[in-house]
C-alpha cells in the first residue's frame, strides 16, 4: 500500500516565491500526494478545522512545507497548528488520531549553511530552530523525520532550484513507496499524555 502524504504549504507570496514554487510543481508531479496551500485556503486564516483534520486523517506522511520566516514559520502555519492539532485529536489520552504518522519539515532559508554553523550569524543549524515541530511531533506521537533542506535560496540559479526540486520529488517519492513500518513504525508505550 503506498503511504499517503499531504503536504501543506504556508507561503504568503505565491507569485514572488521561486524555491518553494520550484519545491511546490516538483512535488505536483508526485502521484498519492495531495497539496493543500493554506493561504490560498484560508485567505483570511479562518481555518476550516474539521476539514483540516479529516485531511489529516485521510494521510500517512504530512509535511510542512515553507520558507524559513523569522527562524520560524509563515504566520498561517501555527495559527493551523494551534487551531488544528486539538487536545482529545492530536495529543492527549485521547489524541490519537495521528499516532504512528509521519512529519517533515521541508523548508528554504535565505540563510546559507555556513550562516546556520556555530560561528556563522545565525549561531544555530535549522533543525535546531525545527525543535518545535519536532517536539510536536513527538507530543502528537508522530515520527519526525529528517528535514529537508534549502540553503541559501538567493543563490540558487535556476539549474540548481530544478536540482534541489528533483531531490525533494525524490524524497517524496522514496516515503510513498515506503513499507508502513518505515514511514510509521508502531509506536510504544511512554508516549506523552500532554504537555
Ligand atoms: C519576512 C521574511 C523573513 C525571513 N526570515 C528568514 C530567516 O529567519 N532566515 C532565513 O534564512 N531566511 C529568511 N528569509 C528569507 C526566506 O527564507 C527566503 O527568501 C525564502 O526561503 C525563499 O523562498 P521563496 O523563493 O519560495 O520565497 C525571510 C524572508 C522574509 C520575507
Amino acid at each position: 500500500m503506498p503511504q499517503r502524504i499531504l503536504v501543506l504549504i504556508a507561503h504568503p507570496a505565491h507569485r514572488r516565491s521561486r524555491a518553494n514554487a520550484a519545491l511546490r510543481a516538483a512535488a505536483k508531479t508526485v502521484e498519492g500526494v495531495t497539496l493543500h496551500d493554506l493561504y490560498e485556503a484560508y485567505p483570511d486564516f479562518l481555518i476550516d478545522v474539521d476539514h483540516e483534520q479529516a485531511l489529516l486523517q485521510q494521510h500517512d506522511v504530512v509535511v510542512f512545507q515553507h520558507p524559513v520566516y523569522w527562524y520560524s514559520s509563515p504566520a498561517i502555519l501555527k495559527e493551523w497548528q494551534d487551531l488544528v492539532l486539538e487536545h482529545g485529536f492530536a495529543y492527549g489520552r485521547a489524541g490519537t488520531a495521528l499516532a504512528g504518522k509521519a512529519l517533515l519539515s521541508a523548508v528554504t532559508a535565505g540563510g546559507t549553511e555556513t550562516a546556520y554553523g556555530p560561528e556563522g550569524l545565525n549561531r544555530h543549524s535549522i533543525p535546531e530552530f525545527l525543535r518545535p515541530y519536532e517536539a510536536t511531533a513527538r507530543l502528537c506521537r508522530m515520527r519526525w523525520l529528517p528535514p529537508f533542506i534549502l540553503h541559501g535560496t538567493h543563490l540558487l540559479d535556476a539549474p540548481a532550484l530544478a536540482r534541489h526540486a528533483a531531490e525533494y520529488r525524490a524524497l517524496l517519492e522514496g516515503l510513498r513507496d515506503a513499507p508502513a513500518e518505515v514511514a510509521h513504525p508502531p509506536h510504544h508505550a511512554h508516549a506523552p499524555g500532554g504537555h
